[in-house]
């Protein structure tokens, strides 16, 4: 019998902040946590789904400790000014969990594809600037960033020269890409964390496939009812649950032996649904020089530097 919410150990006193924790993956890990007792702070960029959902959770867990706070990953501005609320407040675990796929080219307020926008670089600002409010005092339970990545980082390239898919765009491909950024940006940042002795990790992790809204934003506004219909037919048929979507995530975020710097997804059937397990990642994701150039990138992009050192080339 593999790892299940069952598992999730006790966590009152601890506060965790999940980004997207209005719908789907984030929704159900924003349950679970709640449900064992944290303190969820939901980053959403619509209040009144963000409403609806702490309902949702509150149906299930009464004393649910939640509050909503608005966060645009897609702007710098409302990240800077959700992180600017947290000012003094303590964080044990952040869930970078929100994210976008597939969708027709569009720019971030901040003129960044939206996809690379929202899910690496609205990602590696908030964590930058969350960075001092990561702490605890347990040197056995150290604060943790969780990453949500997608099992088809394994099909993305970082293009340096195309970072926004000015020149040609592909939305599958912007996904892919955004996705391996997630990942070498989770082992970057446990390297760093290391080099800075710092008392937190970092971990990467993927759903496998999941029945959530995330198959239908590519198709808003613009699919025919035959691709709408043909992509319920295959999460039917295919996908697990949200809530078992959200296993990895409550694992890399609660579990004692979730390690720094590991990639953990389903383990069953062709990694798209089961109970979570330590996997390896694709061979790009493990290159420390793209992973070195994309944190350079990311901070020029975004303004944001971490008060971290760098690891040292052997490390
Ligand atoms: N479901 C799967 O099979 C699967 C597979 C691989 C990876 N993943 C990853 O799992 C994560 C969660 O996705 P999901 O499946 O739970 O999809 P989902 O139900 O569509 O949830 C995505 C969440 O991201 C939020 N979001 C999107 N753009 C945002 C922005 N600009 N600012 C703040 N929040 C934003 C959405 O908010 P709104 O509701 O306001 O739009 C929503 O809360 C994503 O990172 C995704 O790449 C999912």
């Amino acid at each position: 019998m593999g790892w299940t919410v069952t598992d999730v150990p006790d966590l009152h006193g601890t506060t965790a902040v999940v980004t997207g924790a209005n719908s789907g993956i984030g929704l159900e890990t924003t349950r679970e946590l709640a449900r064992n007792g944290a303190t969820v702070i939901m980053a959403c960029r619509d209040a009144s789904s963000a409403e609806r959902a702490t309902r949702n959770v509150r149906g299930d867990v009464p004393d649910a400790d939640l509050r909503v706070e608005s966060c645009d990953l897609a702007s710098l501005e409302s990240i800077r000014e959700f992180a600017t609320r947290l000012e003094g407040e303590s964080v044990d675990v952040l869930i970078n969990n929100a994210g976008t796929m597939a969708i027709p080219r569009r720019e971030t307020e901040d003129g960044f594809e939206t996809q690379f926008g929202v899910n690496h670089l609205g990602h590696f600002a908030l964590t930058g600037l969350l960075l001092e409010r990561l702490r605890t005092d347990d040197e056995s339970n150290p604060a943790r960033v969780v990453t949500v990545s997608s099992g088809l980082h394994e099909r993305g390239t970082i293009d340096f020269d195309d970072l926004h898919g000015e020149g040609s765009y592909d939305g599958w491909d912007a996904y892919a890409q955004s996705k391996l950024a997630n990942v070498l940006f989770a082992y970057e940042l446990e390297r760093r964390f290391r080099a800075g002795d710092a008392n937190a990790m970092s971990v990467a992790v993927h759903p496998g496939y999941a029945d959530t809204k995330l198959q239908f934003r590519g198709i808003e506004g613009r699919g025919t009812w035959i691709r709408t219909a043909l992509r319920r037919f295959a999460n039917a048929v295919f996908a697990q649950s949200a809530e078992a979507g959200a296993l990895p995530t409550l694992y890399a975020a609660t579990a004692l032996d979730a390690e720094g710097g590991a990639y953990y997804g389903p383990g069953g059937l062709a990694t798209m649904r089961g109970s979570p397990e330590r996997q390896a990642s694709s061979d790009r994701s493990y290159d420390r020089e793209t992973a070195r150039r994309l944190w350079a990138v990311s901070s020029e992009l975004t303004g944001i530097t971490y008060d971290l050192p760098e690891p040292a080339v052997s490390t």
